[in-house]
């Protein structure tokens, strides 16, 4: 027995932002943003549109692609830094507008490695317990509600997204996961964060005035421990399962910075051609990156039954990951 992804979805706002734009809003220039990020231009959801809109409409695609119905899926999780409210969870509006009747669901909180750690609970619930027949995971950011659009240090960096994947168990034993390496180390957590509108800060007057219900991130700091921290999980899953990195069909890393994901895939010595790029289309979606792409590598048929997909994440947390799936 093994475990399959049987289907796969995604979903980007209509409306584009793109570098020219930005140089109108902030002081930053189109040269700027590509050199230093590949960053071309990123998709932007309306205000009526929130995070679980777009998940829902990844979800539908997915299981459209799987051929399956919403009363089919076990275990819905949606893994976000942006939900549609701190309570109910996102999952749950997510299962309303798929009609997941026979579901349980929660959010997912690791930031841009919310899809690496959700696929390790896919992959050990689907394994483990036989009453669970499909999970749907899904990542979803509306990252421009919390972007602070006069801050050039970040507001050229994010854009809004979702997508959506569906595991289920399958006849064939060699489906499955080959091996993950998932870390956690709150020391950072100052780096990269949202200081407000939780229990530490709730959210007054004072934290408006002060911009901290936006992101603050110390890039430098971010770039040099996502670069170590993502190349050693791939080192790590690939030395763990004996696999070679020539035999990786597609690495599908966070789509942070064009310069991060390069400087990762020097590091464990994989070809341009290997690995996969679309942060120029999108930016930095955070959690919903993974997903958005494998649904693009799936539908491109970059990706195909059998083939092994290295899948690696850092974010905010510290979160990161890596899973090693033969798909
Ligand atoms: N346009 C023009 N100039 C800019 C801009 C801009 N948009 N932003 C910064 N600059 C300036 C800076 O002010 C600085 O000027 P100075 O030298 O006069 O002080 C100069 O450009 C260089 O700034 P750096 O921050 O050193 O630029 P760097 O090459 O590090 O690139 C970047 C910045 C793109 C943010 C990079 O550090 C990065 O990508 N970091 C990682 C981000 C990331 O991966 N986040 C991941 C997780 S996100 C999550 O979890 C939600």
């Amino acid at each position: 027995m093994g475990v399959r992804i049987v289907g796969t979805g995604s979903y980007v706002p209509e409306k584009i932002l793109t570098n020219l734009d930005l140089q109108n809003m902030v002081d930053t220039s189109d040269e700027w943003i590509k050199v230093r990020t590949g960053i071309v231009e990123r998709h932007i959801a309306p205000p009526e549109m929130s995070s679980g809109d777009m998940a829902s409409i990844a979800a539908k695609r997915a299981l459209e692609l799987a051929g399956l119905e919403g009363s089919d899926i076990s275990v819905v999780v949606v893994a976000t830094t942006t939900p549609d409210h701190t309570f109910p969870n996102t999952a749950s509006a997510v299962q309303r507008n798929i009609g997941a009747d026979n579901a349980f669901g929660f959010d997912l909180s690791a930031a841009c490695s919310g899809m690496i750690y959700s696929l390790e609970l896919a992959y050990s619930l689907l394994m483990q317990q036989k009453k669970y027949r499909y999970v749907l995971l899904c990542g979803a950011e509306k990252l421009s509600c919390i972007t602070n659009w006069n801050d050039r240090n970040t507001c050229v960096l994010f854009g809004d997204g979702a997508g959506a994947v569906i595991l289920g168990r399958c006849d064939d034993d060699d489906s499955g996961q080959i091996a993950s390496d998932l870390h956690l180390d709150g020391n950072y957590s100052e780096i990269l964060q949202l200081p407000a509108g939780g229990s530490r800060n709730p959210t007054s007057h004072e934290t408006v005035d002060k911009g901290m219900h936006y992101i603050h991130m110390l890039g430098k700091e971010t770039f040099k421990l996502a670069v170590n921290a993502m190349a050693g999980a791939c080192r790590n899953v690939l030395s763990e399962s004996g696999v070679n990195a020539a035999d990786v069909k597609l690495v599908i890393p966070h789509q942070a910075n064009k310069r991060i994901i390069e400087a990762v895939a020097q590091r464990i010595d994989v070809s341009t051609e290997q690995v996969f790029v679309n942060v120029h289309k999108y930016g930095n979606t955070s959690a919903a990156s993974i997903s958005i792409c494998l649904d693009e590598a799936f539908r491109s048929g970059q990706l195909q039954k059998g083939d092994i997909v290295l899948l690696v994440a850092f974010g905010s947390g510290l979160t990161w990951g890596a899973q090693l799936l033969r798909v």
